[in-house]
């Protein structure tokens, strides 16, 4: 019945529908997302996935959802393609100065005394799932304010995430004029600037503050990774929100080798870690302390 209604609206129109995600092709792609970025799908979300992924079945030239899971399954299909599908299928929301009360936390004494407590003396800050690099810039204005432009201490924030199209952003560092308006003023004026010549539209990051972000691609599903430096604090923010309560443990686990004791751990407002034996104290909400 609907098969022939499709039908003839093709003859009718001489458009070609467009392949829809049947529900058992949908949980095995959903197995593949699980598997490679610990992201968990549940039935509610085939329309979604099948929304995010349709434009990838032109781009590796397959004509349905079988096909195109058939390709990322074959060895060769799956090196060309599961970047891009990781890239399709991850929630990239993200904003300046997003959840204010952490940043009302690192208050300029709070980041020195963060800076004094390390073996370096310096701020070593990683925002460990940046998206298009919002958070790690916000992070980037108040350690560069708080250390007078590096004069009173050396900073650098890390920015890493799964999808190289974020990080590419976060290269770039255009965003929407709009999009900035949650940057407090004095931080707006000092470290923003029109990207495109004077029309003021799109803004970017000032090169001064940009130099000392550091980026790079860590899958946090992953048993190593290195992102480079011991931290003094590590923002991991509405990514463990998709991922199963053990696995959401067991990345924190993880990223606590990367956090020296004493140092920071700031996670979304909808992750809090209820049960655990991790070397953490809870000291405000969703800003734990590694104790050892
Ligand atoms: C909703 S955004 C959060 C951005 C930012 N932390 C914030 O709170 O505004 C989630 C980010 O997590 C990234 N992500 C998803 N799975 C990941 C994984 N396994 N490892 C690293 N990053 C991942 C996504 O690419 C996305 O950019």
């Amino acid at each position: 019945m609907v098969r022939s209604a499709i039908q003839r609206q093709t003859r009718q129109t001489g458009a070609v529908p467009p392949a829809s995600l049947d529900m058992p092709t949908f949980r095995e792609l959903a197995r593949l997302v699980d598997e490679s970025c610990g992201i968990v799908m549940t039935d509610a979300k085939r329309v979604l996935l099948e929304t995010r992924l349709r434009r990838r079945l032109a781009a590796v030239g397959v004509d349905d959802f079988r096909a195109y899971l058939a390709f990322l399954r074959a060895p060769a299909g799956r090196a060309a393609e599961l970047q891009a599908f990781t890239d399709c299928v991850v929630t990239n929301e993200t904003s300046f100065f997003r959840e204010p009360p952490h940043f009302d936390y690192l208050t300029p004494d709070e980041l020195r005394r963060l800076a004094e407590g390390g073996r370096e003396r310096a701020l070593r800050i990683w925002s460990a799932a940046s998206s298009s690099g919002q958070e790690a810039y916000s992070l980037a204005m108040i350690a560069d304010d708080a250390s007078g432009g590096g004069a009173l201490f050396p900073w650098s924030v890390t920015a890493t995430d799964i999808s190289v199209r974020m990080l590419t952003a976060v290269r770039e560092a255009v965003y929407d004029a709009e999009a900035t308006r949650s940057v407090p003023a004095r931080l707006h004026q000092r470290y923003l600037m029109p990207a495109d010549g004077g029309a003021a539209r799109r803004l970017t990051v000032r090169p001064e503050l940009r130099r000392n972000v550091r980026l790079g691609r860590i899958n946090l599903m992953h048993a190593e990774y290195r992102p480079g430096q011991v931290m003094d604090v590590i923002f991991c923010r509405n990514v463990l929100i998709y991922f199963q309560p053990e696995l959401q443990i067991t990345v924190i686990g993880k990223l606590l080798r990367h956090l020296r004791p004493g140092g920071l751990l700031f996670l979304g407002h909808a992750e809090s870690i209820r049960s655990h034996d991790l070397p953490l104290r809870l000291i405000r909400s969703n800003i734990y302390e590694r104790t050892e």
